[in-house]
């Protein structure tokens, strides 16, 4: 099984993709997150990186395809996997469903994760993330057991560089018009689900739902 999470930044698409990733057994492949590792190298392509995170901007799609194409070398692609951060934009999402095709697999859905842009910079506002193992918690939505320390794996949990809240105003209007015209190419493809709002386990059970064929 072949999974895309869509949807605005703080949307969501981490937090139920480490979910289906759990339960499905699915690797849980986030372009984000190697973003921000590579951008922490003291290397030309790293202090490139950090440059467009920093300024809330999508990397140039040459960079991020190259890094999909490297994370899907590294799983077994019979055991399927779930995306989150990638397509960004119609050229990646086409491009993805040739790479895939040339490994006889496709796409299987394309979830969107419905989110209101005034609610999603509360949530950012409040998010702590682990930069060891992609964790994200919510200081009230989504606590962890110990305040500032990963369930997961141990590690001190800190704030992203771009969740300052003019970044993420930045990131929300640059994406709001490629998100619609990704959802639209995955509508054309039948293969796109909306999920509408709600709490995260309201949200999962809707995913769960449509995995598992009920709905
Ligand atoms: P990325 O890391 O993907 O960031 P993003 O899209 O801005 O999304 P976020 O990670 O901020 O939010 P999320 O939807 O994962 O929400 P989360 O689950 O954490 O990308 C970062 C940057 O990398 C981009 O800006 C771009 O520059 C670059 N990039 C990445 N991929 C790229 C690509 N393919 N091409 C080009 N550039 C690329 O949840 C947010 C918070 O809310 C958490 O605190 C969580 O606990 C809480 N929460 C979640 N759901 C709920 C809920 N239902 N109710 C209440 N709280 C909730
Ligand atoms: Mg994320």
């Amino acid at each position: 099984m072949n999974l895309i999470l869509l949807g605005l930044p703080g949307a969501g698409k981490g937090t139920q993709a480490k979910k289906i990733s759990q339960e499905y057994n699915l690797p849980h492949i986030a372009t984000g997150d190697i973003l921000r590792l590579i951008a922490e190298e003291e290397t030309p392509l790293g202090v490139r990186i950090k440059e467009y995170l920093d300024k809330g901007q999508l990397v140039p799609d040459e960079d991020a395809i190259m890094i999909l194409k490297e994370e899907l070398k590294k799983i077994d692609l019979s055991k399927g996997f779930v995306l989150d951060g990638f397509p960004r934009t119609v050229y990646q999402a086409k491009v993805l469903k040739e790479m895939l095709a040339e490994m006889n697999t496709q796409i299987d859905r394309a979830f969107y994760i419905e989110a209101d842009p005034e609610k999603i910079i509360e949530r950012i506002a409040g998010r702590r993330v682990c930069l060891n193992c992609g964790h994200s918690y919510h200081i009230k939505y989504n606590p962890p057991e110990q305040p500032g320390i990963c369930d997961y794996c141990g590690e001190e949990l800190v704030l992203r560089s771009d969740d300052k809240e003019e970044t993420v105003r930045k990131r929300i209007q640059i994406q709001l018009d490629e998100l619609k015209k990704i959802t639209d190419y995955f509508q054309e493809e039948e293969i796109l689900e909306v999920i509408s709002g709600g709490s995260i386990e309201e949200i999962y059970a809707e995913i769960k739902k449509a995995i598992e064929g009920e709905s």
